[in-house]
């Protein structure tokens, strides 16, 4: 259930109750790949760095351990000892991404996995499936993600395709949810807008979409060459079509400011593997922008990463000391980058959703920018 609390402009505030809990938005989701955190960061830890929303990938967990292990053990919440909110991506853009040799057909797409070279076959109810053992709070349909640039009929065809897997999807989500032994029956779902850079189409799709009463929409299929003025006229244009009174992600994005722009033209829900990454490689942000904690000026530098963060890292340790760690290649490195990292980007959020509160999101964007860019 979405329910809108405050409208800025284009900027949506509001909280969404699921069977794990509320989730206040806008939010950015955590990304755990495989079940975990990149760089030693638990369930635990999650919750000290303010993360509302876990993020797992489908085709990972069904390749390794296996969603049938999952399912035997209780379900991904269960198996990671996490008891709030978790979204599933359905496989639709890792396995175009990842794997090697792939057919895509009607029915699904074939392909070899990333870890033994086996055969996969994945369509919509496969999909499902596996996300129904996984029992995710949030399942999303199986889609394809286009490739950039592809050509206009490419895309029809595939945004055509797209749409029927959805229909599938929902039909799918359905039966699973009214079976005895599914361990979460009220997985909710959300479908997947495509359609690249071209405008009608995207539109045409979102409002094909819309009428199926899904649980929220995402948009897909954007960072993924094009520029970033670009990827907001997109929104600009596709956002209006898609129902208001639930959850609008965009999938993958992004930077600090992507995140500050998207909320602006009305997206509430992000992932992005940005913070996590950066963090196990020594770059770290700050609301003066990002610093490398790897440069040598940093080596008698006793300040947090940080003064004004209040996460785990910053109310301890030094500059000097992380970049000391990192250069020994210590673990203790990475992950004091990495919670820090994710800790800044659930903080960013939390101020986002109070000035929406406030109805003053546009300045606050101007300023939080401009401060960014100036460091
Ligand atoms: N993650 C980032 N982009 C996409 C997309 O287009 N589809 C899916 N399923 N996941 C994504
Ligand atoms: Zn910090």
């Amino acid at each position: 259930m979405y329910q809108l609390l405050n409208v800025d402009g284009r900027a949506k505030r509001a909280e969404v109750s699921t069977v794990h809990g509320k989730i206040q938005t806008p939010v950015f989701m955590n990304v755990g790949t495989a079940g975990a955190i990149k760089g030693a960061v638990s369930s635990q830890d999650l919750k000290e760095i303010k993360c509302q929303v876990e993020l797992s990938n489908t085709y990972h967990l069904h390749v390794r351990p296996g969603d049938d292990v999952i399912k035997k053990m209780g379900g991904l919440h269960k198996f990671m000892v996490w008891d709030r909110p978790i979204l599933t991506d359905s496989g639709g853009f890792q396995v175009f991404s990842l794997s090697g040799l792939r057919k895509i057909k009607e029915e699904g797409v074939h392909f070899s996995s990333h870890v033994d070279g086996r055969k996969i076959f994945m369509g919509p109810e496969e999909s499902m499936q596996i996300q129904s053992n996984i029992a995710s709070t949030i399942a999303m349909a199986f889609d394809e993600c286009p490739p950039y640039p592809a050509t206009r009929q490419y895309m029809q065809d595939s945004v055509d395709r797209t749409t029927r897997w959805l229909k599938r999807c929902q039909v799918e989500m359905k039966r699973l949810n009214g079976l005895e032994d599914t361990i979460n029956k009220e997985q909710m779902l959300f479908g997947i807008n495509q359609g690249g850079t071209y405008g009608d189409i995207r539109i045409e799709h979102a409002k094909v979409i819309s009428e199926l009463d899904l649980d929220g929409y995402a948009i897909g299929g954007l960072a993924v060459g094009e520029s970033h003025d670009e990827m907001y006229r997109i929104l600009e244009e596709v956002v209006p079509h898609l129902p208001q009174n639930k959850p609008t992600y965009l999938m993958g994005v992004g930077t600090p400011i992507n995140i500050l722009e998207s909320v602006e033209r009305g997206i509430d829900f992000f992932d992005c593997v940005y913070p996590a990454r950066n963090g196990r490689h020594g770059h770290v942000y700050t609301n003066a922008g990002k610093l490398n904690l790897l440069n040598a000026k940093f080596q008698l530098d006793g300040r947090p990463i940080d003064e004004a963060c209040q996460c785990p890292t910053c109310r301890q340790y030094s500059r000097a000391y992380i970049r000391h760690l990192l250069k020994a290649k210590e673990m203790l490195g990475m992950r004091l980058c990495v919670l820090h990292n994710l800790y800044f980007y659930n903080t960013l959020m939390e101020e986002i959703r109070d000035a929406i509160d406030a109805n003053r999101y546009s300045a606050f964007k101007e300023e939080k920018i401009e401060k960014m860019l100036a460091g």
